[in-house]
Formats: C-alpha cells, structure tokens, sequence
C-alpha cells in the first residue's frame, strides 16, 4: 500500500535509504496514520539487504511539529490508552540499521522526541528543537523527558520541559543534542553524506554497535518510558488538557485551572 503521509525517495546513494515525513500542511504534525506508515516502512527496509542506513526528514520548512494536537484534542484518557500509539515508537526504537534525523526547521514535541529516537541529527541552521507539550497542559512521552535530559543534562532540559523554550541550532549542537549544523541548502545532502559513510561499514558492527550504545541507556529506561506514558495518559483526565489543545485549535491563549 501506498503511504499518504511519507515520500519513499529512490536510494540516495549505496545501501541509503531515505524517507520524508509528508504533511506539509500540518508541518509534518505526527498523526496516528503517518506514524503507523513510518513504523511501516523502517520495519520493511530494517528487513532489506540493500539499506544499511536510513535518512529521515521533513522539509525546509518543518521536521514535524510535534504529534497532531487536532487528531489528540477532545479524547479521553481511555481513548488515548486503548489507541496504545507507543507500540509504533517501540517498533522505531527498536529497528536495527543507524537512523539519521535531518532536520530543518521545527523539530517539536513528538517531532523533537522522533529526532531523538533516531541515531545521529544532521540539522539546518534554521533548526528548532523543543518540547512545548507544557503549554498545552500536557507532557512528552515518546521518551522526551528522558532522552533529552540524557542528551542536554538535567538544567536545560527542566527548562525546556517545563517552559517550553526551543532551543536553536547552535545552542543544541552545544548542549549534545545534535551532531551538525549545515546551510538549509546542504542539510540532507550532509546526512546522506553520513549515512553513505556508515552503509560503506560492517553492517553487522554497525548494527551491534549501535546496540551497544543504545544498551547504556536500556538499564532504566524501559521503566522510565513506561512512567512517562502512564503519566502522559493521566494528563487526559485533566480539564487543563482539553483547554490547551482547544485553545490551539481556536488560535487563543489557554487559560490552566490546575484541574
Ligand atoms: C496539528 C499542527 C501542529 C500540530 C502545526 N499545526 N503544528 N496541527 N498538530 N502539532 C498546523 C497548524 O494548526 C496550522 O494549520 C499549520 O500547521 C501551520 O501552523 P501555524 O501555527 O499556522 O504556523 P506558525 O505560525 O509558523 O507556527 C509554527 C508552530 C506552531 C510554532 C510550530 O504551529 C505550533 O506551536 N505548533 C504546535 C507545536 C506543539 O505544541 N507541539 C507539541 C504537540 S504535543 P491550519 O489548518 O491552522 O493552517 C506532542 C505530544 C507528543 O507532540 C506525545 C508523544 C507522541
């Protein structure tokens, strides 16, 4: 089938897969189908001999917005339980082969939170990383409390968790966030140009090493991931929740009750 909401772009160079997230409309806004597609698509070239590495993007413009908050206003926590959406990002982290995120423009919430699943970033000098999910009355949970405070620290990471405040190019290449920053013009150029270095490796060491490194943060992850979900879930009961995700919708301020 088809995927509506990804571009599975001819191999870029040998053994290089690359796929672009596709809503341009909705700044590439992480909607359940578009996620189940990229769940997809990575498992199938995980699978394919001929892709050692894969390249993910977005466009100039955006690398997603963040999971789609029209899709997630007005459902309940139930709902959001029965929808198990963290078995996608499960799969994801789990795939083999090396994963690099370019980026250009707003890598937000769930946006943000998939860059940080992937491997290595390439970013544009228009890059924006964040996790606004505070201001909708609501928390990240496909690992952004966790894999940012590990990548950034604990000081920077309360403050983008808990006001919100993105972070430009420079400032995550100099807090660990990310590994690059090139010219928009050249930032997918320059990620292909990584993942064609990693494709000419040992698939093998390249796949067990990038187990390797991800197993250093495995020994308490799984648990914190599973109390990030379980309180994202909660956050579904609160009042506070709809009237974020209404007030985006309706283009206003929200006001929080604590409730
Ligand atoms: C749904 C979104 C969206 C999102 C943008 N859009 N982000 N739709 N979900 N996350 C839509 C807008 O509604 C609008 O559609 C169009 O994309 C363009 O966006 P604008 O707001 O008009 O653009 P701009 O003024 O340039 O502002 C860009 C922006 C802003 C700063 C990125 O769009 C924004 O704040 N977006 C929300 C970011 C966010 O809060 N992300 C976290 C989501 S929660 P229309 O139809 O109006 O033109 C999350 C939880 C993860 O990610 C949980 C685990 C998976």
């Amino acid at each position: 089938m088809q995927p509506e909401f990804l571009i599975i772009h001819p191999p870029p160079a040998q053994y290089v897969a690359h796929v672009q997230l596709h809503r341009p409309a909705a700044l590439n806004a992480l909607n359940l189908q578009l996620m189940a597609e990229l769940r997809h698509t990575l498992r199938l070239l995980d699978a394919d001999d001929q892709v050692r590495a894969i390249v993910i993007n977005g466009d100039e413009q955006a690398f997603a917005a963040g999971a789609d908050i029209k899709q997630m206003s007005g459902k309940s926590a139930i709902d959001r339980y029965n929808t198990d959406q963290f078995s996608t990002w499960d799969t994801i982290r789990r795939i083999k082969k090396p994963l690099i995120a370019a980026v250009s423009g707003f890598a937000l919430g769930g946006g943000c939170e998939l860059a940080m699943l992937c491997d290595l970033i390439v970013a544009s000098e228009t890059a924006r990383f964040g996790q606004p999910e505070i201001k909708l009355g609501i928390m990240p949970a496909a690992g952004g409390t966790q894999r940012l405070t590990r990548a950034v620290g604990k000081a920077l990471a309360m403050e983008m968790v808990l006001t919100g405040r993105q972070l430009s190019a420079a400032e995550a290449l100099q807090a660990g966030l990310i590994n690059k920053i090139v010219p928009v013009a050249l930032y997918l150029q320059e990620a292909i140009k990584l993942a064609a270095t990693m494709a000419t490796m040992s698939p093998l060491a390249v796949q067990m090493d990038k187990e390797a490194v991800l197993k250093s943060f495995d020994t308490t992850l799984d648990e914190c991931l599973q109390f990030e979900q379980k309180n994202f879930y909660l956050l579904f009961a609160t009042a506070d929740q709809q009237e974020g995700m209404q007030a985006f919708v309706e283009k206003r301020k929200p006001v929080f009750k604590g409730r």
